[in-house]
């Protein structure tokens, strides 16, 4: 508490501070909700520097991303869309440093909701929508330079070697629970290989990399999609990874650990409701060639998470945090059975793609 309160002498706040409140939510940043005594309200985020070692470059892409929403919501006479809005410090800076900890404050977005899973049809339409709102509105006109905040991080051959490499050295203990599912990983990549090439051929855009249902701004009341929140991975990169990443989140097992591995499958009324969402606001820009690698983003996304959480475990769990020491194990295992069942999938995708 009171190292947030130091935090926020950095602002220029109207009010006295009355409560902070950690929330609950996303699995990166920390994030805490503040109340000023006239019942102001703003976002504060410990920003995590291990995912993010460089936040003047991280800062400087959320600042230009949110002028281009800002701008495209004005042109487009947008009024209900929701844009997160940077508090600036008394420097005028878009975050702040206190003891190498990089903190940054927003306004709290009013009426929002934040919805953990979506269990119905309409919730996932919304969601697929606002993601395809957002890389229609990102990529028209003038594009803004960004910085490349993680490097390749949807190379996912690339996620393959890193966990070739972490397998050979790993301890004798760990390899033997990871065998089945790293043999399993291995035995496709000629397959990502193929989808990666193809999908590398496409147009290099705007997007934002981690569409998951919790970074969408929902309203309390009416349940629609505002905008989008999180935008720490908008970089640029193919659209279809988008694509993928939002079908593996909202049509895969509500938990990414799920360790019961004969309930986790590819929820097809899921993937067509976010299909239709996502492709309503995107296809008048989406090109033959990006059309034709969505559906093998539905295999390779599930699959490239498989590989990363697995290598995570090998490796000791150095990048997600786990709450028991095998969980990244029970996460790559689950994906990894996701990707298998969405590839048994992929002829009925791919037909269904067609009728769009
Ligand atoms: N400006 C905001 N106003 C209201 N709620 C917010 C705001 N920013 C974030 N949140 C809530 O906090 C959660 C976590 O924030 P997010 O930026 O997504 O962090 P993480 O990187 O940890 O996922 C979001 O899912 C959303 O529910
Ligand atoms: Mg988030």
């Amino acid at each position: 508490m009171s190292e947030i309160l130091s935090v926020l002498e950095g602002y220029e706040f109207f009010s006295p501070i009355d409560t902070v409140e950690k929330m609950a939510g996303g699995n990166v940043n920390a994030s805490y909700k503040i109340t000023s005594a006239e019942g102001d309200r703003y976002v504060l985020q410990k920003i995590n520097t291990s995912v993010f070692p460089c936040v003047p470059a991280l800062m400087e892409n959320v600042e230009k991303v949110t002028e281009k929403l800002r701008k495209m919501k004005e042109e487009k006479s947008l009024d209900k869309m929701r844009v997160l809005n940077i508090k600036f410090t008394k420097e005028g800076r878009s975050f702040l440093e206190r003891g190498g900890v990089f903190y940054r404050v927003y306004d709290f977005v009013k009426n929002s909701a934040p919805v953990s899973s979506a269990d119905d049809a309409l919730t996932v339409y919304r969601t697929g929508k606002a993601f395809g709102i957002f890389d229609a509105l990102m990529n028209e006109g003038e594009l803004p330079a960004l910085n490349v905040v993680i490097k390749d991080f949807h190379n996912t051959p690339l996620r393959i070697e890193n966990l070739e490499r972490s397998y050979k050295k790993a301890p004798e203990s760990r390899k033997n629970r990871a065998k089945r599912v790293a043999e399993y990983i291995f035995s496709k990549s000629d397959e990502i290989r193929g989808i990666y090439l193809k999908t590398e051929a496409c147009p290099n855009r705007i997007v934002h990399n981690d569409t998951k249902c919790n970074n969408v701004i929902f309203d309390r009341e009416s349940g629609e999609a505002l905008g989008v929140f999180d935008l720490d991975t908008v970089m640029y990169g193919r659209i279809s990874d988008d694509f993928g990443d939002g079908v593996r989140s909202i049509a895969g097992p509500a938990r990414e650990d799920e360790k019961d591995l004969s309930s986790v499958f590819l929820n097809m009324e899921n993937f067509k409701a976010f299909a239709e969402g996502f492709l309503s606001e995107t296809a008048p820009v989406v090109t033959d060639g990006e059309r034709g690698v969505l559906a093998g983003s539905v295999f390779a996304l599930p699959l490239e998470l498989s590989a990363r959480f697995l290598t995570d475990y090998l490796d000791g769990n150095t990048y997600f945090r786990v709450d028991y020491p095998e969980q990244n194990l029970d996460r790559a295992k689950c994906q990894a059975a996701l990707a298998r069942d969405a590839q048994k999938r992929l002829p009925e995708i791919k037909k269904w793609l067609k009728t769009q």
